[in-house]
C-alpha cells in the first residue's frame, strides 16, 4: 500500500489523507504533554484507548442528532474521519470549578457552577491558548455570530450528552473541551464536532470517591494514567468488564 499523507503531527494525534477525497485518518499516539507540552511521556495503551473512548462518544452524539467528523474506527489506533475546518478556538464546558478556572477565580475545585459556563481559547500553542471573549472571536473573522450560536448550542448538547452518559457510570463531568469544524455542502456550510473527546480532554471524577479518572492523573503526578482511562471504558461497556489493568488493552471488537 502507498505510504499515506502525513498532514498534520499534534501533540497526541497524526492526521493522514484519507483514502477517499473529504476524508482523514486520525492516528492515536501514546504520547502525553501538559503545561504546553513542558511536560511530557509516553504512556503505553493511551492511544488505543482514547481512539474507542473517543469512537464511542462520537457514535453516542451522532445518534442524539449531534454531527460529528467520525465516520468510522480503522483499527486499534487509527479512525477514518470527515475533513474540515477547525475553528481556531478551544470550547470548553464547566459543570464545577476545576483547573483554569479555579485559579483565575479562586474558586475551590469541585464547587458547583449556577450553570453550566462556556469558555473559549483561541488555539495557539506559541500563546498558551489564553483565553477569549466573543468580542475577540468576531472582531478577529475567527466566527461569525451564526457560527457562535451553532458552536454554543453543539457544546450545550455535547454536555447533556455527555454529562447523562458518565452520571449512569457513577462518574461526574466536571468539564471538557471540544473543537469544533466547518464542513461544505454545496454552497451550504455547517458545524460539525470534531478532534477527539476522551479523558485527555474531559475532567472526570468518580461520583463516590472523588478518584480523578482523566489526564490530571498525568498532569499533577496522581498515578497511573492508563488504569484511570481504563476504569472510564470498562465502566462504559467499551473494555470487559473484568479486564485486567493493562498495558496492552483487550478492547472488545
Ligand atoms: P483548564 O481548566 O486547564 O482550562 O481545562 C479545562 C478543560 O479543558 C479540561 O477538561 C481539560 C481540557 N483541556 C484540553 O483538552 N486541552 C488543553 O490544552 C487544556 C489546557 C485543557
Amino acid at each position: 500500500m502507498a505510504r499515506r499523507k502525513k498532514i498534520y503531527e499534534g501533540k497526541a494525534k497524526i492526521l493522514y489523507e484519507g483514502p477517499e477525497p473529504g476524508t482523514i485518518v486520525q492516528y492515536f499516539k501514546d504520547d502525553a504533554t501538559a503545561f504546553n507540552a513542558q511536560k511530557k511521556d509516553v504512556i503505553e495503551g493511551k492511544g488505543v484507548l482514547n481512539n474507542r473512548l473517543s469512537e464511542f462518544f462520537m457514535t453516542g452524539l451522532a445518534q442524539i442528532g449531534v454531527p460529528t467528523h467520525f465516520i468510522k474506527r480503522i483499527n486499534m489506533r487509527e479512525q477514518l474521519c470527515r475533513s474540515c475546518e477547525i475553528i481556531p478556538l478551544e470550547v470548553i464546558v464547566r459543570n464545577y470549578a476545576a483547573g483554569s478556572m479555579s485559579t483565575r477565580l479562586g474558586i475551590e475545585e469541585g464547587t458547583q457552577l449556577p450553570r453550566p459556563i462556556v469558555e473559549y481559547c483561541y488555539k495557539d500553542d506559541a500563546l498558551g491558548d489564553p483565553l477569549v471573549t466573543e468580542e475577540h472571536i468576531a472582531a478577529f473573522g475567527w466566527a461569525s455570530q451564526q457560527d457562535m450560536d451553532d458552536i454554543l448550542s453543539l457544546a450545550l448538547r455535547v454536555n447533556d450528552f455527555l454529562s447523562g452518559v458518565m452520571l449512569a457510570v457513577g462518574i461526574k463531568l466536571v468539564d471538557f473541551k471540544i473543537e469544533i469544524g466547518r464542513v461544505y455542502d454545496g454552497d451550504f456550510q455547517r458545524l460539525i464536532v470534531a478532534d477527539e473527546i476522551s479523558p485527555d480532554s474531559c475532567r472526570l471524577w468518580d461520583m463516590e470517591t472523588g478518584q480523578k479518572l482523566d489526564k490530571d492523573v498525568f498532569r499533577r503526578d496522581l498515578g497511573n494514567l492508563t488504569d484511570a482511562y481504563t476504569e472510564v471504558a470498562r465502566r462504559l461497556g467499551v473494555l470487559p468488564k473484568n479486564a485486567s489493568p493493562i498495558t496492552k488493552p483487550t478492547l472488545i471488537n
